[in-house]
Formats: structure tokens, C-alpha cells, sequence
């Protein structure tokens, strides 16, 4: 496994033949699984739970799944997700009332824990708690749907969110979600990122293989 980890979405994947999908994802290069959790409250829409998690590990999914929790309150599904076999489990700062004990509570779990940044969220909910982080995502969309068009901005924050990280000194990984595509997925990681969510861009294809393959070849260049 290289150091740069290609997660594709299952927002994308057809939800009928869901484990089918995601098998086929990582038959086709993919490292990790990203599973996005919406409440219809934190985001205007509505997709998945911790019983879906569950049942892809019931199906023999053995990867690690990457659980990007869009819901408000934070808390009281990070139990549920963890007995679900999650490996991380990151949440937006502004949908937890203590973001501190919700990191907390990910890790005690045994899993990966991580905090999500919308395009227009401040990165300074790090200051106090990066010693308690595993994974900065960065979403490059407004979170809520999957095929949106790459906000360019985000660049400039991966940059500053690369640089917060190294000074810190602790391990830990950058993610990228949002119109991610083997065109731009090679100035998402000169601009720091080190893993790369894409949906619409590997499940829209009409060759999972050929459209993980592109992205790597980006990456290698
Ligand atoms: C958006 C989700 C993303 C989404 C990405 O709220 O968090 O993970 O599935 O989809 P694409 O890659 O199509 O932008
Ligand atoms: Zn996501």
C-alpha cells in the first residue's frame, strides 16, 4: 500500500447491491472504504447507519471503513458505529457540543478518530486537540451530495492543514472529500492531502479499475 490511500464513496454506489459495489471497489485498487452517515438535520439528506456498517463486515468486508459522520448530535452514534466495525470515525467540530469528549470516546472505542472541515469552517478547532486527532478531513464541496464541482479554495487550506500537521509532530493523516478526479487529484496532493475521497469520479465510471488506475498514475507522476 503506497502512503497515499484512494477511499472511495459509497454515496456513489449502487445501495441495491451494496456489498457487490464495494468488493468491486476494492478489487479495483481502492484501500479503504469512505461510508458517509447523513441525519437529514446536520445535512439535507439521508443516507446510512451504523447497521449498514455492521452488515458490510457481517459480508466479509475486511478493510478499513473510513465513517464520515454528517450528524448532529455527535455523540450518541460513535457507540454504535464502533460495534459496527468502523476503523475511523470523524465528525464536523460545530455538530459536537464537546468536541474534546467525542474524540475521546472514537479512541477509547479502539478506533481512528478524526475532525471534518466544511470549505468555510475555521481550521483553529485543532489548537487544542491535535494530540487526540488521527485524521484531518478537509471537505472540498458543501457537504450533503455527492457529484458537486471541486471548490479551488480548498487548496490554499490543504496547505495550511499540511502545515499544522507537520509542525505538530503527530501522525496524522489529510483527507480530501469532494469533486475529487484524476484531473485535479495531483494539485490536491502537491498541496499536501494524503488520502482522497471520490465518488462520482470511480463509481461513475464505467471501469472502477480504469478510474482507481488513472488517480494512481496522477499520483505517481
Ligand atoms: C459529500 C460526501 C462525499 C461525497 C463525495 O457530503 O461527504 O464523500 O460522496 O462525492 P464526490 O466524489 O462525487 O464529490
Ligand atoms: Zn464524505
Amino acid at each position: 500500500m503506497s502512503d497515499f490511500l484512494i477511499a472511495p464513496s459509497i454515496l456513489s454506489a449502487d445501495f441495491a447491491r451494496l456489498g457487490a459495489e464495494v468488493d468491486a471497489v476494492l478489487a479495483a485498487g481502492a484501500d479503504i472504504v469512505h461510508f458517509d452517515v447523513m441525519d437529514n438535520h446536520y445535512v439535507p439528506n439521508l443516507t446510512v447507519g451504523p447497521m449498514v456498517c455492521k452488515a458490510l463486515r457481517k459480508y466479509g468486508v475486511t478493510a478499513p471503513i473510513d465513517v464520515h459522520l454528517m450528524v448532529s448530535p455527535v455523540d450518541r452514534i460513535i457507540g454504535d458505529f464502533i460495534e459496527a466495525g468502523a476503523s475511523y470515525i470523524t465528525f464536523h467540530p460545530e455538530a459536537s457540543d464537546h468536541i474534546d469528549r467525542s474524540l475521546q470516546l472514537i479512541r477509547s472505542g479502539g478506533c481512528k478518530s478524526g475532525l471534518v472541515f466544511n470549505p468555510a469552517t475555521p481550521l483553529h478547532y485543532l489548537d487544542y486537540v491535535l494530540d487526540k486527532v488521527d485524521m484531518v478531513l478537509l471537505m472540498s464541496v458543501n457537504p450533503g451530495f455527492g457529484g458537486q464541482q471541486f471548490i479551488a479554495k480548498t487548496l490554499d487550506k490543504i496547505a495550511q492543514a499540511r502545515d499544522i500537521i507537520d509542525s505538530s509532530g503527530f501522525a496524522i493523516r489529510l483527507e480530501v472529500d469532494g469533486g475529487v478526479t484524476s484531473k485535479n487529484i495531483r494539485q490536491i496532493a502537491q498541496a499536501g492531502a494524503d488520502t482522497f475521497v471520490a465518488g462520482s469520479a470511480i463509481f461513475g465510471a464505467d471501469s472502477y479499475q480504469q478510474a482507481i488506475d488513472a488517480m494512481r498514475q496522477e499520483l505517481a507522476l
